[in-house]
């Protein structure tokens, strides 16, 4: 959601929160503001690119400041809700991801007092309240706001008055502090700081910090002050970059052949015919051998649904996978199975409320996640990392593919706890998982013929995606896909579904994607795509490349290689990664930002 950065330190503020505004943009991206101490305390907001807000700042000089993109949740977009949100006295000024929950009775009172708003937001509430609790220290002030509070926060505050210090504080909102040499930073996520530093320090739930340009000091919410460690991040500034792609999507998705091989290294063993996470969680998933219940949201729930089939076709144990903002609405809970939360970024809400739920019920929890120190790495039981390096376009794309390889890996892994693989079935796989990059190159090397075929629904109003069991799910994320990012209604569908309803909206003008593998449904999807074709549409087919029957039933068929059924699910989640990016790429959207989406949803 919000992107939040604060610098204190020897070079310009003003530059240095403009680079890193522009690594958080996908955070957020109606609004942005900047706020410097450069003798007195300057706030510049604009609405639209950060761009524009580079253009309406004057030169300046302070050395301390903070800046904020926005992702509306309170008040529309415009400048005044835009961030920094200041105190009457124009001396504080604070910047905040979340949402505060009771901020329109604390309004009411502060009202009352006669303090007058200028914008819609919740966190001018906070800015108020600091001017009326401060009497001469800021982080006293942020303590004893904080205790009036209801919600989900990550705040940095500055004040005019104290100019050498940056005030952190977070609760269920991430906030990392970056270790430099005489220079800190406040962030809310990574990249923003890696042209920086690669030292970072994990803010817990609850505690505050107080930045210098040389000191770093965090208290807990009983004000102890605590002891943290640091971390040092392997991400590099290359990876946070397009590097030549024109847009950070289909960068990500050429990532894939190395991504894949991430979350292959230092797991799979060829010689020794073994899975090992060296994150230790062995023990952690020998409670997933009798059910396993899988939370998510978005293209990680659909990652969750490909886990099922591939968990339950290996290890035989049955699989719940259950969207997270519905989780806490299920009424049964076992504690005798392992609950896997699968999130790309470790920090959307929903997913973290229902881990903690699941968790807090006696349930072991495992995280898979791609940002090591996340707050799902931090309530989880265990977690294994998809190492993918930083995600920046908002679809999710290569992080999707990885979370796949980790359930599969998690699958093997726990059918050798279960003793119920046979040793060839397993090195059968392992065998089949080194094959995966090149197979994926492959298909990105085809990424003009994917092009080709975009074109021929560019101008369309819907397209549906089917496929059956294993490709039901992968139909779901191609529909996803698609929508996201060119605006076309998209919808995923078991492919034996259309009959019972969906038809009544197909017309000849409705291209469909049918996904066929060799598999026993094969002959199943086929007359499901005669059954499309008698009604008028065209069908855009994805088969295997020894498949010669396809092209008799699909007016255009997409190749991938063979490879078992179950691994044929990451080739063919490019081509539909490629389709989608290709077809919003001709219709001029705006690939890496989406309208009203953010890639990190750190609100309920
Ligand atoms: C779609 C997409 C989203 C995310 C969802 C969960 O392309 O990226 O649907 O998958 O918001 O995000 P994480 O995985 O960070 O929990």
């Amino acid at each position: 959601m919000c992107g939040i950065i604060g610098y204190t330190g020897f070079r310009e503020a003003k530059n240095v929160i403009i680079e890193c505004l522009k690594k958080l943009d996908y955070r957020g991206y109606d609004s942005a503001g900047i706020g410097i101490i450069d003798d007195k305390l300057q706030v510049f907001k604009e609405v639209g690119e950060i761009t524009h807000l580079e253009k309406e700042i004057p030169a300046m000089s302070g050395d301390i400041g903070i800046g904020h993109t926005r992702w509306a949740t309170h008040g529309k977009v415009s400048k005044e809700n835009a961030h920094p949100q200041i105190s009457p006295n124009k001396k504080i000024a604070v910047i905040h991801n979340g949402i505060i929950e009771n901020f329109k009775k604390l309004k009411e009172e502060l009202e009352n007092k006669e303090h007058t708003f200028t914008s819609q937001t919740d966190t001018e509430v906070i800015a108020h309240l600091l001017e009326e609790y401060y009497e001469g220290n800021i982080e006293e002030a942020v303590f004893a706001t904080l205790k009036h509070i209801q919600g989900s926060y990550a705040i940095v505050v500055m004040c005019e008055d104290e100019p050498e210090k940056l005030i952190g504080a977070r609760k269920e909102s991430p906030l990392i502090i970056g270790v430099g040499d005489n220079e800190n930073f406040i962030a809310s996520d990574i990249p923003a700081l890696l042209k920086y530093t690669n030292r970072v320090i994990y803010l817990d739930e609850g505690e505050l910090c107080v930045i210098t340009k040389n000191s770093v000091h965090v208290f807990d919410e009983t004000k102890k002050e605590v002891t943290k460690k640091e971390d040092i991040i392997t991400w590099n500034v290359k990876d946070a970059e397009k590097s030549g792609f024109p847009h950070f999507m289909l960068k990500e998705i050429f990532d894939q052949p190395d991504t894949i091989n991430q979350a292959l290294r230092g797991r799979v063993s060829e010689i020794k015919q073994t899975i090992d996470f060296p994150e230790n969680v062995e023990k952690l998933l020998s409670n997933g051998t009798d059910s396993i219940h899988i939370v998510a949201c978005g293209t990680s729930y659909y990652a969750g649904l490909v886990g099922k089939y591939i968990i339950e076709q290996i290890c035989k144990i049955p699989v719940i996978v259950e969207i997270a903002s519905e989780y806490r609405f299920f009424s049964t809970r076992n504690k005798s199975s392992l609950v896997i939360a699968i999130t790309q970024s470790g920090e959307t809400s929903d997913t973290l409320a229902a881990l903690r739920e699941a968790k807090n019920s006696g349930c072991k929890t495992l995280a898979i996640t791609n940002v090591i120190g996340s707050t799902a790495t931090r309530i989880a039981n265990g977690y294994i990392l998809t190492q993918s390096g930083p995600e920046i376009g908002v679809a999710a794309t290569k992080t999707f593919t990885s979370q796949i390889i980790l359930l599969l890996l998690t699958a093997l892994k726990i059918a050798s706890i279960k003793n119920t693989l046979g040793s060839n079935d397993l090195y059968n796989y392992i065998l089949q998982l080194k094959e995966l990059p090149r197979h994926v190159r492959q298909i990105l090397d085809n990424s003009d013929e994917i092009k080709r075929i975009a074109k021929q629904i560019k101008d369309s109003e819907s397209v549906f995606f089917i496929g059956r069991g294993i490709n039901y799910p992968l139909s779901l994320e191609g529909a996803l896909k698609l929508k996201e990012i060119s605006y076309i209604h998209a919808e995923g569908f078991a492919a034996g579904e259309l009959k019972h309803g969906p038809f009544a909206l197909l017309t000849k003008d409705t291209p469909v994607v049918a996904i066929v593998t060799n598999d026993p449904t094969y002959n199943k999807v086929l007359a499901n795509i005669g059954e499309i074709k008698a009604r008028g549409p065209q069908v855009i087919a994805i088969a295997d490349e020894h498949d010669t029957e396809i092209e008799k039933h699909a007016d255009f068929v997409l190749r991938f290689p063979s490879n078992s059924t179950l691994l044929s699910c990451i080739p063919i989640t490019a081509i539909l990664q490629l389709l989608a990016y290709h077809v919003a790429s001709l219709r001029n959207c705006p690939i890496d930002k989406p309208r009203n989406l953010a890639k990190s949803v750190t609100v309920e």
